[in-house]
């Protein structure tokens, strides 16, 4: 698609993961000034959300829900929602709706959970809300992008920050079918995952020097999980799941363990993780474990695969707010406008932080 006159339109204003599109954006070659959609403080100052971001945004001011209706029917837009659960899928029904009466079809990942179930009763029993736009549920594909070959419409749904972690990590089992399909994942997050609103759960003295688990095999993400991959393998896993909150601002690290079906050698492991995802520029696969420091700050995820021969575990970690959110989108951006799957995402971590 011809990008010269693309604007890029990113909602949910404020939001941790919309402040990472921003910063993201403002090193991409083709996305690169979004207008920033905020629904509490429309034209006022982005600095003042996002002071980290200074030299980049400088006088740049928010706007509003009616400047982004009037951009997505005057131009060819691509629309970033980060946006809760419950009000991405009104907003972007609303503008889809718009810029369908002016004649314009823009191209929308949603990086909220709205669209990654089909089934708008299944949201309403995970969400405990009705769907805000259950008639666009069948228009809009869940995937992560390592994991759809083809090239869906331009209505794309990005899995959650711990679903990503997992889904990378059981899809080339499943895949393969070299393990049980039950999986067994504990998972821990940073503080970050929460957004910006301050809860208990959240606040610094409570959580500083401190891991705990919550929703213990009831996290939402673990249907999410077992629908995505029984789309992308045909097999319909069982997903036990145990997150846990770590004393950390930013990251996920996620720890996967199967029995084999068959004895396998950590080489053979190896080759089947690094045949899944030999394309991929935003993976790496190592022989041994991951550490969240690497991937802080970035879009790459770095799996450590381990077996005793009768067992896996699979040790995954990622940025959650990048390669678990905006990150993620900006790749399936590229890919729906047909450019290099990490154009613009190539930043290393800093390391030492
Ligand atoms: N945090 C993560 O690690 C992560 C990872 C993967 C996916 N996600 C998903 O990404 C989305 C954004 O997450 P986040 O962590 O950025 O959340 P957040 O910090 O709470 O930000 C959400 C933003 O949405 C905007 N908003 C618009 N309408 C709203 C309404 N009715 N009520 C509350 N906020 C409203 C608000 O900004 P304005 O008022 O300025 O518009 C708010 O700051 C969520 O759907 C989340 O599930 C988050």
């Amino acid at each position: 698609m011809n990008t010269d006159k693309l604007k890029t339109i990113v909602i949910g204003g404020s939001g941790y993961v919309a402040g990472e599109c921003l910063r993201l954006l403002g090193q991409h070659p083709i996305f690169h000034s979004p207008s920033v959609v905020s629904e509490s403080r429309p034209h006022s100052a982005v600095v003042e959300a996002f002071p980290h971001l200074r030299a980049q945004v400088r006088t740049q001011r928010f706007a509003s829900l009616e400047d982004a209706t009037r951009l997505v029917r005057e131009s060819p837009t691509l629309i970033l929602a980060a946006a809760p659960h419950g009000v991405s899928a009104g907003l972007i029904d609303t503008l889809l709706t718009q810029a369908a009466h002016a004649g314009m079809s823009p191209a929308v990942v949603d990086l909220s959970a709205d669209y990654r179930l089909r089934d708008a009763t299944l949201y309403e029993q995970i969400y405990g809300q009705a769907h805000g736009a259950p008639a666009r549920l069948n228009q809009f594909v869940c995937a992560l992008p390592e994991h759809l070959p083809k090239t869906p419409t331009a209505l794309v749904s990005h899995p959650g920050c711990f679903a990503t972690a997992m889904l990378l990590s059981i899809w080339p089992l499943l895949r393969q079918g070299i393990s049980a399909s039950e999986f067994y994942c504990t998972g821990i997050t940073g503080s970050t995952g929460s957004g910006r609103q301050p809860t208990e759960g959240t606040h610094h003295p409570l959580r500083h020097s401190d891991v705990y688990s919550y929703k213990a095999l009831a996290h939402r993400h673990s249907p999410e999980v077992m629908h995505l991959l029984a789309l992308s393998t045909g097999i319909t896993p069982r997903i036990h799941f145990v997150p846990h909150s770590g004393p950390f601002a930013r990251g996920i690290h996620m720890t996967v363990q199967a029995r084999l079906h068959e004895p396998l050698t950590h080489a053979a492991l190896l080759a089947v993780f690094n045949a899944a995802y030999a394309e991929q520029p935003c993976v790496a696969v190592l022989p041994h474990a991951p550490r969240l420091k690497d991937v802080v700050g970035t879009n790459y995820a770095h799996l450590g695969v381990h077996t005793d021969g009768h067992s896996v575990a699979i040790t995954t970690v990622i940025d959650n707010l990048i390669k678990g959110a905006a990150g993620g989108g900006i790749q399936w951006a590229n890919r729906l406008f047909g450019l290099a799957p990490d154009l613009g995402l190539t930043s290393p971590a800093l390391g030492y932080t």
